[in-house]
């Protein structure tokens, strides 16, 4: 192949819930395809399960995107989503302990305790929106505003002080509608903010992420301590906010884009886990995919992949693939089981899933109680898609009730 025959990446969809024809073309006749990225680099392509999960449960495959002879992501990389700070800057011993460590505070059980009080910020918002009256945009009235919320009350921020912490939120994941020195003095506020909440736990602990794991580092260096919790406290956010609330939103998009689905979870609430699960392997617009650098030669799918690869792995892709998932270009809403990929998998895998699980059924279920004559106000095949973002999302879901 030529290098102007590589095919540029990521590739354009038909349409805003349709998955791009090459997807299904490259896992049947080339499932290690090279590809030409933004930056005009080259990498590889997986595109088949069992190739991605092979890779990103392989720690040989790292993400050390900065080596020197690693492809650029995209034109202006400065990590990603999931690469500003937290955790995906630290190397494999580094990374272990902050997950170990992080894994201990952020369990199934915090997260269960939180569901009650999810459901109340949900009620509200919906509550909000259905008073402003229809038509709405589900994405601005609830997709955003309810995973910084849940966010806040993971770390124990009071909730006087949401708003603000929704503020510097927006302008730190904002690639476009802040100004540079909005984005520095929001940065700059944010991290004071950190400080003094860190400050506060320490003098006055809580229920909550933080008060536990400064517990957890009693013995640490003081500055350490600082370090630790700002780096956690930003990556969670980093990684936590855009994920699920473009997820809620092409979530509700893809239920109502055939109301059969909607009146099916009406009929049956016990439909809704598994909805869940359906949605996030049926995402066909989840963003760029998980890129990992090859640190030594490794074998995938029968080839021999040199040292100084990168690879980009289509994790939507390979959660439609017939080779694992039976009939996986319909959307089941009782399919089960189902081990998509969307959350990744391996060492790196998301540690906020069981949180965004819980946001995505209960608001879900908020929305089916409340506003159970919710559907699109405009044709599922006119919705359009957020260009440009490492994050796949939906720019507006317009509904009414
Ligand atoms: C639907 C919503 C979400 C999706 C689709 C999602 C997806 C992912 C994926 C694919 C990864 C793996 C990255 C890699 O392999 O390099 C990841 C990692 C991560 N996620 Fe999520 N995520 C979501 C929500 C959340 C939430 C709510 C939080 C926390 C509040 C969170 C925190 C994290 C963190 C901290 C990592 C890095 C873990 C590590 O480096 O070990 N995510 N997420």
């Amino acid at each position: 192949m030529t290098a102007e025959q590589v095919p540029y990446y990521p590739f354009p969809s038909p349409a805003a819930l349709e998955p791009p024809q090459e997807w299904a073309e490259l896992r049947d006749g080339c499932p290690i395809a090279p590809i030409r990225l933004a930056s005009g680099d080259q990498a590889l392509l997986l595109t088949r399960y069992d190739d991605v999960k092979q890779v990103l449960s392989d720690p040989r495959f790292t993400r050390q995107l900065d080596a020197p002879g690693a492809a650029r992501v995209t034109a202006n990389e400065s990590g990603g989503v999931f690469g500003s700070g937290g955790s995906s800057s630290m190397s494999g011993e580094e990374h272990r302990a902050w997950r170990q460590l992080v894994g201990k505070a952020f369990t199934a059980k915090r997260v269960m305790a939180m569901q009650p009080r999810i459901e109340a910020m949900a009620v509200e918002l919906v509550e909000r929106m259905a008073a402003e009256g229809a038509p709405a945009d589900l994405v601005g009235a609830v997709g955003f505003p309810l995973p910084v919320r849940a966010i806040c009350d993971l770390l124990g921020v009071p909730g006087s002080d949401r708003e603000k912490f929704a503020y510097w939120s927006d302008t730190m994941l904002s690639m476009t509608r802040f100004g540079q020195e909005e984005i520095d003095a929001a940065q700059a506020e944010f991290d004071g903010y950190l400080v003094a909440l860190v400050a506060a736990k320490r003098a006055e602990p809580g229920d909550d992420l933080i008060s536990e794991l400064l517990a957890m580092v009693a013995g640490l260096d003081g500055r350490l301590t600082e370090q630790l919790m700002l780096g956690t406290a930003k990556g969670l956010l980093v990684a936590g906010h855009e994920t699920t609330a473009n997820m809620i939103g092409k979530m509700v998009a893809m239920l109502l884009a055939d109301r059969t689905r909607w009146e099916a979870l009406l009929a049956d609430r016990t439909l809704v886990r598994p909805a869940v699960e359906e949605a996030l392997r049926f995402d066909a617009n989840p963003g760029f995919g998980m890129p990992r650098y090859l640190s030594e030669e490794v074998e995938v799918a029968g080839e021999r992949l040199p040292g100084g690869t990168t690879v980009i792995c289509s994790m939507a892709s390979a959660n439609r693939d017939e080779r694992q998932f039976e009939g996986a270009g319909e959307l089941r809403l009782d399919r089960s089981p189902n081990p998509h990929v969307a959350f990744g998998a391996g060492p790196h895998s998301c540690i906020g899933q069981a949180l965004a699980r819980t946001e995505l059924q209960t608001v879900l279920k908020v929305l089916l109680d409340r506003l159970p004559a919710l559907e699109l106000a405009v044709p599922a095949g006119e919705l359009w898609r957020r260009e440009g973002l490492i994050v796949g999302g939906l720019e507006r879901v317009p509904v009414r009730w």
